[in-house]
């Protein structure tokens, strides 16, 4: 079905975000639709990991408007984004070493019973239960959630930042760079996973560098040069080759005369590759 987007889960308009001299975002509008896979694509430094963290405010944007369901909202940091329903695997995973599996999905976030109906104690049986549930279920890997994640395989340690991306039940899945640091077989949990989360009605930004997987997991393809998005085109319809000149020269690969703007609103540019 291609019916006209029309219920955007996240709206950004025309944010900037500077660190010093450098504008990692320029002018950025980008839409999230509902239940949609949006590729997020650019060079090293083109600004993909700042959009992330501006959208669950590790970073405030200097200028722009973010609209969350249609409401424009000031995100104060990613526990306010997982109260949102955003959950988030960044670049950098930032696991604890030393933290055992569960403790590292939990992170931050245990859950608690009460002893005797008095005192608070960490509910360690039902985080064990949770970890192997979310990483069997959704990735389809089987470790011991009492190993500290310092023993695990690139390709484990990966599943446990993306499961603890899972553990709040997110609708809206940010993943930078899933598989970057994983097997063949391991990009293949990852695939299954984007795909289960469309299937289940989820909202996913993904940032890959692969652009065959890009271009097989995802719906959109919004292609970022130097803090601003040159393009946002249907994964269906663009070649590889298109998406790998856009991110080289910033120019969009349908730029034939007609002065586009950049930074883009929601309809009238690409209506061409809508009816296929
Ligand atoms: N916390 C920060 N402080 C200063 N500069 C930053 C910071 N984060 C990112 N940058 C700069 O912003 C630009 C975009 O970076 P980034 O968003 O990480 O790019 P990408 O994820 O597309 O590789 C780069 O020039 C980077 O050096
Ligand atoms: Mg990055």
């Amino acid at each position: 079905m291609t019916t006209e987007p029309s219920n955007p889960r996240i709206e950004v308009e025309h944010v900037k975000k500077r660190f010093g001299t450098v504008e990692a975002l320029s002018d950025v509008s980008l839409t999230l639709e509902d239940n949609e896979v949006l590729g997020l694509v650019g060079d090293n430094g083109a600004g993909k990991s700042t959009f992330i963290k501006t959208l669950v405010g590790i970073h405030q944007p200097d200028e722009g408007e973010i609209r969350f369901n249609g409401e424009p909202v000031t995100i104060d940091g990613p526990k306010h984004a997982r109260t949102l329903g955003i959950g988030t695997v960044y670049q950098d995973l930032a696991l604890v070493d030393e933290l055992s599996v569960a403790e590292n999905l939990f992170l931050g976030r245990m859950p608690v019973k009460k002893l005797g109906g008095v005192v608070s104690v960490v509910d360690k049986e039902y985080m064990k239960q949770e970890a192997e549930r979310i990483l069997s279920e959704h990735l389809n890997i089987h470790v011991d959630p009492d190993t500290p994640v310092e023993y695990l395989s690139g390709g484990e340690r990966q599943a446990v930042a993306i499961g603890r991306a899972l553990v709040t039940d997110p609708d809206i899945v940010l993943l930078d760079e899933p598989t970057s640091a994983l097997s063949k077989a391991a990009v293949e949990h990852v695939e299954e996973l984007v795909k289960q989360l469309r299937a289940s009605g989820h909202s996913v930004i993904l940032i890959d560098h692969n652009l065959e997987e890009v271009l097989s997991m995802t719906d959109r393809v919004a292609v970022l040069f130097q803090g601003r998005v040159v393009d946002v085109v249907d994964a269906e319809s663009v070649t590889r080759d298109d998406v790998v000149s856009m991110m080289v020269s910033g120019r969009s690969a349908h730029e034939d005369g007609d002065d586009e703007p950049l930074g883009r609103q929601s309809d009238a540019t690409s209506s061409s590759s809508s009816t296929a």
